[in-house]
């Protein structure tokens, strides 16, 4: 849907703010890419393009964040999923709601518990200042949107 080479800082913001116009209450967004790529970055974009004015940072000590606005956004970070115990893996799913966005950093060790995303990322290092990035809509109506949202 997008792929793109040589994405600074200031495009990345760009394709954030389209993608945030093209998220909807109930979406459920998958993150992958190495350390440093810059899942968290991307998540700031988001968040608060859709208004959100919480300080934004990958939840530490426990698996997710949760930011008030608009549209509740939920920030999971799952890196540390296997020290957090299977009883909370299962839970996971709880955070997606059909009110609330969420946006999952390291979604590797939690994709069973997840359900299916409407959208997955993929960031990669080209340059220390510039990444590869791919978006892809999950569901012929989240592309709809991502074409509206242009
Ligand atoms: N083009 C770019 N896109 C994204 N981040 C960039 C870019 N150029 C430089 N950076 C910097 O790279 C760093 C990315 O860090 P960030 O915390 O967003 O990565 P992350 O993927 O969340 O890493 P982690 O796996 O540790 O959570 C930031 O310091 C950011 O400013
Ligand atoms: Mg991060």
């Amino acid at each position: 849907m997008l792929e793109e080479t040589g994405v600074g800082l200031t495009r990345l913001e760009e394709i954030g703010r389209r993608f945030a116009r093209a998220l909807r209450p109930g979406d459920l967004v998958l993150l992958h890419g190495a350390l440093g790529t810059g899942k968290t970055t991307l998540i700031r974009v988001l968040a608060h393009a859709l208004a959100v004015r919480d300080a934004v940072r990958s939840p530490s000590f426990t698996i997710a964040n949760i930011y008030s606005g608009p549209v509740t956004v939920n920030h999971l970070d799952l890196y540390r999923l296997e020290d957090v115990g299977e009883e909370d893996a299962l839970a996971l799913e709880e955070y997606v709601t059909p009110d609330s966005i969420t946006l999952v950093e390291w979604p590797e060790a939690g994709l069973r518990s997840l359900g299916n995303p409407q959208w997955t990322v993929h960031l990669q290092h080209q340059t220390l200042q510039s990444r590869a990035v791919r978006l892809e809509a999950e569901t012929a109506e989240a592309k709809q949107r991502w074409e509206t949202a242009a």
